[in-house]
């Protein structure tokens, strides 16, 4: 049975399948809602159901609170409309129309940029493109109808090669192939681009960009597409690590501030190694943003990152003077970039 969904107020329709969520019935249809992780972990697809009703379905609790939900919100990358359905959604006007789709590709190299990160550099069959905006992942698909979630390293302008970068988890069944077994010239398959992590173009406002460990790459995909369009606005960067190794690109970043009046960058380390000599800035990466940006009430920021990473910054930013609408984040217990 199928049911019909209306985006009150855009007025934009889409018909959700037996056990397909509202997300991914929009997503099938052209219609592009916010959301990250299609898992129930992030809460960025939330929205409210003003008529009609859900099968909540599975979603940790920090993603949405009990009182969310009494009062109509539901978290559309998990509910399963149970009868035609009004709701209010925020829908993202800059991914429309871009397919996904389900693609083959060469692994052309494998580059250790770190002891725990791997750079995966892929091509596509010959005369293929991948359309996507820089920050958006792609899955990874595996046998046993299994996939692991990796954002894109790269900006659209350099799509000749797609790059993921892959942090090595003990027992990862993807990460342990790259690690282990993985050769040039391997096959793999992917779907995608998905999430609509990206940089909103039509500000002008300062922008904060905070990567911490692997969140690097989408972030990285982010500053490399602005640059090529010549985005002037104010640019600040942090990358957020343990010790120095973990800065796994260390030139990059240096090279970006060096070359570009708008573009500054603040690596941060929690636990630096006595042989790193470090007398950078230490601590958490979400306090250096806040002891630089006390005033954030003209910014917007833009997070990737581990978990823990993305909560500690959302308290921290909100608490000094970010409106919630211009905080974007790809948090990635999905797995983004650091899939295991
Ligand atoms: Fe739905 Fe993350 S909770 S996209």
């Amino acid at each position: 049975m199928t049911h019909k969904i209306r985006i009150e107020s855009s007025g934009h329709e889409f018909t959700a399948s037996e056990n397909e969520t509202v997300l991914a019935a929009a997503l099938r249809q052209g219609v592009t809602l916010a959301y990250s992780c299609r898992n129930g972990d992030c809460g960025t697809c939330k929205g409210k159901i003003l008529s009609g009703t859900v099968d909540y379905g599975k979603y940790e609790a920090k993603a949405m609170s009990e009182e969310e939900k009494r009062a109509g919100s539901a978290l559309f990358c998990q509910a399963l409309p149970l009868s035609d359905l009004v709701i209010e959604a925020r829908e993202i006007r800059a991914a429309e129309g871009i397919p996904i789709r389900i693609m083959p590709c060469r692994v052309m190299k494998l580059d250790r940029l770190a002891p725990d990160v791997m750079q995966l550099s892929l091509k596509l069959a010959e005369g293929q493109r991948l359309q996507f905006l820089a920050g958006q992942y792609i899955d990874i698909l595996l046998s046993g109808n299994q996939r692991r979630s990796f954002s894109l390293a790269t900006a659209p302008h350099a799509d000749e090669l797609l790059q993921l970068h892959v942090r090595h988890v003990p027992g990862g069944l993807f990460s342990g192939q790259v690690f282990t077994k993985m050769k040039e010239r391997d096959l793999l398959r992917f779907q995608g681009p998905y999430g609509t992590f990206f940089l909103r173009e039509d500000s002008d406002r300062p922008a904060i960009l905070v990567a911490g460990g692997t969140g690097f790459a989408p972030i990285k995909g982010i500053l490399e597409h602005a640059f090529s369009v010549g985005v002037t606005r104010p640019l600040h960067l942090y990358w957020g690590a343990r010790a120095r190794r973990d800065l796994y690109l260390p030139d990059l970043p240096p090279a970006w501030a060096r070359e570009r009046a708008n573009f500054r960058y603040t690596p941060v380390l929690s636990e630096p190694l006595p042989e790193d000599n470090w007398s950078g800035r230490g601590g958490w990466v979400h306090e250096a943003v806040i002891a630089d940006h006390p005033d954030l009430s003209r910014h917007e920021v833009y997070a990737s990152g581990p978990p823990p990473m993305i909560e500690a910054l959302k308290k921290a930013v909100k608490a000094h003077g970010l409106p919630d609408d211009r905080l974007y984040y790809d948090s990635f217990e999905h797995a983004h970039a650091s899939g295991t």
